[in-house]
């Protein structure tokens, strides 16, 4: 049997923990924190649901975070790996992760394409006087009733052939080289760029209302289990909990880094750029009410319709507003394009590590898949439902599905849970013990079955959005389906190579791999700490 020592020099690391931090932060500030917790914060009580968030993010996200970092560094592998390392009878649950991961790559890659022709389009405001007339009509020429549309938008699908060949190169080279350079040159510009977008938006007129009406808490909000079901998704997504992208960026740890440490850092930062994004967008929108003589709540909006429908509305009636567009689009494109990377990354190791191939060939192949497939579905004029309807299914069902069997497969069913925190604590300053057990392994699970039975309740009882059946069908149960079957045909696939037959570990970090003897000799030392 090879050893350790095989895994370590055939696998990439970081070369500093600064560039593993620049990946995680880079992958868990995307989309989420900029259109999404603005409005969500909004919705749900505003400066109210700061309770529920924070608690969702003690209580699920922070140990999560340390649990797929955990799993992700102590059993050094992609998905399918790391989990056919937990048991070989588990890999499948590393598959279905990357399943999910196909799907929101191929239309993430679409709305940062979106948001690359946007940044261009702001210099002018090429949308005209009717930015949400333009948005539906002109630009995507949306056809809602296709299930599909062979009809192409043209400008659309060049761009979005630009992001895949951005994002293949990238992935195709040394980790250290592709992702670590982008990331880290991408986020400080990203900080700064929204920085300055953010001091902006506060001298505008209104902005104090905007703020008002965000952060007006709304205690009654706190006895509403809705609120608290946000507040934990919002976590999740946000976080890149549960997606597996914490797991394969793991991987490439050095064997002496403090877990702990680098989860709090990269939660701190994914939040301070959520908070920093609320307060940016509703001081804007109190621009725009002020403008339009309405109040905040008229024009308060998330999501798709935030950025391409209500930002160009703004864009049209500011001073100077073509260079904020820049400055709000491009941020949009950088965060979402650090994200893809992570989630493209979790395909493409767990490619590489499957049928052994060298990053550049799993890269420049599973990527070229995704990128075909991507490409055939959202840059027709049937791609908005198509992309609406996947978002909700993989992230609702897919990433919490995924997340409940790996805390199961590697707490319960092989019953690694004194395992895997005493792993943390080889390897990390903070320690970690019953507390965080209970709420990895009993509490956020528990919670997490209860969030997906009660959502696939609701999807089953009414079509998400009216929808047709055959659009939801297709996009939404059909997709899940693909992701079920195709992680299982994929786990009874021969594993190439010698990777998933090393040793598992056995005792690195001072910590034996349930049911195996501790044989090798610990690398940091009995008991190393690095704090
Ligand atoms: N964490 C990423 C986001 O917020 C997926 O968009």
């Amino acid at each position: 049997m090879a050893t350790t020592k095989t895994t370590r020099s055939n696998r990439d690391t970081f070369n500093t923990r600064f560039v593993f931090l620049m990946a995680a932060i880079g992958s868990a500030v995307g989309l989420g924190n900029i259109w999404r917790f603005p409005y969500v914060a909004y919705e749900n009580g505003g400066g109210a649901f700061l309770v529920p968030y924070i608690v969702a993010l003690l209580t699920a996200g922070i140990p999560l975070l340390w649990f797929d970092l955990a799993v992700g560094h102590r059993f050094r592998g992609s998905t399918p790996l790391a989990f056919r390392r937990v048991s070989p009878s588990l890999e499948s649950i590393g598959w279905f992760k990357a399943g999910v991961n196909f799907f929101i790559a191929i239309y993430y890659a679409a709305i940062i394409a979106w948001a690359a022709i946007y940044t261009v389009k702001s210099i002018n405001q090429a949308w005209g006087d009717s930015p949400a007339d333009y948005f539906m009509g002109d630009f995507l020429q949306a056809d809602t009733d296709a299930t599909y549309s062979a009809n192409f938008v043209w400008p659309i699908l060049l761009v979005m052939v630009g992001v895949w060949v951005i994002a293949i190169v990238t992935l195709a080279t040394d980790i250290n080289k592709g992702i670590g350079k982008l990331t880290s040159l991408f986020l400080p510009v990203l900080t700064v760029m929204f920085i300055i977008l953010v001091v902006r938006a506060l001298f505008l007129d209104g902005a104090v209302d905007g703020l008002n009406a965000l952060f007006t808490p709304d205690w009654s909000v706190l006895s509403n289990p809705s609120v608290w079901i946000a507040a934990y998704g919002q976590i999740f997504f946000s976080l890149s909990i549960g997606f597996g992208i914490m797991i394969t960026y793991a991987s490439y740890l050095k064997p002496r880094t403090n877990l702990t440490n680098t989860g709090l850092v990269t939660a701190f930062a994914n939040s301070s750029f959520e908070v920093l994004a609320g307060i940016g967008v509703f001081a804007t929108l109190g621009y725009m009410a002020a403008q339009q003589g309405v109040a905040v709540d008229e024009v308060a909006s998330g999501g798709i319709g935030l950025a391409f429908i209500a930002f160009p509305t703004i864009i049209n009636l500011m001073p100077l507003g073509g260079l904020f567009g820049v400055l709000f689009f491009g941020s949009l494109f950088l965060a979402g394009l650090t994200s893809l990377i992570s989630i493209l990354e979790v395909v493409i190791s767990a490619v590489a590590d499957k049928f052994d191939l060298p990053r550049k060939k799993a890269a420049i192949m599973a990527g070229s898949v995704m990128a075909v497939v991507s490409c055939l579905l959202f840059s027709t004029t049937s791609g908005l439902v198509t992309l609406d309807i996947m978002d909700k299914f993989t992230n609702n069902i897919g990433i919490v599905f995924g997340a409940v069997c790996a805390v199961i497969a590697v707490g319960w069913v092989t019953g690694r849970r004194r395992e895997m925190a005493q792993h943390i604590n080889a390897v990390s300053g903070l320690r970690v013990g019953t507390v965080w057990t209970f709420l990895t392994f009993v509490a956020t699970p528990a919670l997490l079955i209860y969030f997906l039975v009660s959502e696939i309740i609701t999807l089953i009882g009414e079509p998400y959005e009216g929808y047709s059946q055959a659009q939801i069908g297709l996009y939404g149960w059909a997709a899940v389906a693909i992701i079920l079957v195709a992680s299982f045909v994929f786990a009874s696939l021969k594993f190439r190579g010698n990777q998933h037959l090393d040793g598992l570990a056995t005792s690195d970090y001072g910590v034996p791999v349930r049911g195996r003897p501790a044989g090798e000799p610990n690398p940091l030392g009995q008991g190393a700490t690095q704090r």
